[in-house]
């Protein structure tokens, strides 16, 4: 594990960067790429380690797949084209991998054996098995196949109705894939709208699917064409480099080409309720809508977030809370159970490291309560092994008196393995 010196209190932050690519889009373009007929092209693809093991996962599953930086080509021979793989797949840390892929495995008539990291041993696989399970796969794993490692025998499936009991993106991807190969129709209902990629990865591989507020409809038996992916970059990355120049002073700081897809843009909305200095310039869309976003340091005041905002930004509550700690007044976070789930228990982990530099930030049950304005003061702190803690630490590094030092930061590779150059960029020299 490493341990590295962060910096501290900056009189400014100011550049421009291009943030890698979108971590959901890059897992889903190899994905789809991987099950459709013929090449698929990806540019801006995201090269962190998550993305990464769905690569070495669908190699595995005997797909051509030739990476090069941020480009990627995929030869795909459709779903037919997948063959058993003779070792145990390894998704990492990766829980979008793990769930999204037994969706795609759940048609398929062959065994596949799937383990991860330790914090993947953690995360409850059950609601994807559940459904995966009535559609008719066989699935087994450690407590009844609720967490790994777990096993699979794909075959026939048959479309289900099925509704979420959780808003998750990736349990709603994980069984529109399985639809995508049932036998008759599959609907989905989502509690609360969750980020929409797969869905438009669907339409763009030239495949059906019809949408109706929260009724998601898709017919089994469709083929799926090669086509070419450009990833915009990724608004959860994007996150931190936004907080950080709201919370610094002195502060502009320009992010590029970002992808704008309104599942997804709830910390744009939480930024600018607390009174943030943000410019979005959006794009023509192609496919998933991005922009260019600026922000300026700014006087932030608490906030209440709660209901059907929490799927749009559950992923920017680490450095929302951030956020929370710096502004005047108090942030309640609500409705946010799900963060215990994560790549670590967030509630525990956020509140945990911010009191470590001084916050006054309680644990609740669903989520977090922020009494912000006190200063923060150097401490060691530790990303548990989560990337965005990781990078939230780093960032409140940035507004933190005294010296601070972050453990297990190569967890940071993740999602962003370039964060510190490019916040080196921005820093004054
Ligand atoms: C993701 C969905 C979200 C998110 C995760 C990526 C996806 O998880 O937290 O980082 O790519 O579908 P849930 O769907 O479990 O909420």
């Amino acid at each position: 594990m490493n341990t590295r010196k962060l910096q501290t209190k900056i009189s400014s932050l100011r550049g421009s960067i291009k943030v890698p690519g979108d971590k959901s889009i890059s897992h889903r373009s190899i994905m789809f790429g991987s099950i459709a007929e013929g090449k698929t092209t990806v540019e801006n693809f995201l090269p962190g380690a998550d993305c990464l093991s769905t690569i070495s996962c669908f190699k595995a599953l005997g797909v051509q797949i030739s990476a090069d930086g941020d480009s990627v080509s995929i030869i795909g021979k459709g779903l037919e084209g997948l063959i058993e793989p003779v070792e145990q797949l390894d998704v990492g840390n990766s829980g979008t991998t793990i769930r999204l892929m037994m969706g795609i495995l759940a048609g398929i008539d062959f065994h596949v054996s799937i383990q991860g990291d330790s914090s993947i041993a953690k995360r409850p696989m059950n609601r994807v098995v559940q459904p995966l399970r009535q559609m008719g796969a066989k699935i087994d794993g450690r407590k009844d196949g609720n967490f790994t490692p777990l096993s699979l025998r794909g075959g026939q499936l048959r479309g289900i109705r099925y509704e979420l009991p959780v808003a998750s993106a990736q349990v709603k991807s994980s069984i529109l894939l399985a639809g995508l190969q049932a036998e008759g129709e599959t609907v989905i209902i989502e509690p609360e709208k969750t980020r929409d990629h797969t869905e438009r990865m669907i339409s763009l591989f030239g495949g059906e699917i019809e949408k109706d507020g929260h009724k998601i409809t898709i017919k089994g038996g469709q083929k799926l064409k090669g086509t070419h992916i450009s990833v915009p970059g990724d608004i959860s990355s994007a996150a931190f480099f936004m907080a950080a120049a709201a919370i610094t002073e002195n502060s502009e700081v320009v992010l590029e080409n970002v992808g704008l897809n309104p599942t997804r843009t709830g910390i744009i909305d939480v930024l600018k309720e607390m009174g943030a200095d943000i410019t979005i310039d959006q794009a023509e869309e192609s496919g998933e809508p991005y922009g260019t976003i600026t922000v300026r340091s700014s006087q932030l005041r608490g906030i209440t977030i709660g209901g059907s905002l929490i799927p749009r930004l559950i992923d920017e509550i680490p450095i929302i809370a951030l956020l929370a700690a710096h502004a005047s007044g108090t942030t309640i976070i609500k409705d946010a159970a799900e963060l215990k789930v994560k790549e670590t228990n967030r509630i525990d982990t956020v509140a945990g490291e911010l009191s470590k530099l001084g916050a006054d930030i309680l644990a609740a049950d669903d989520g977090l309560i922020i009494k912000g304005g006190k200063p923060l003061a150097g401490n060691t702190v530790s990303s548990h092994g989560d990337h965005r803690i990781g990078m939230m630490l780093a960032i409140a590094g940035l507004i933190t008196e005294g010296e601070m030092n972050l453990t297990g930061s190569e967890a940071i590779e993740v999602s962003y393995p370039q964060f510190f150059d490019h916040l080196n960029t921005l820093l004054p020299s």
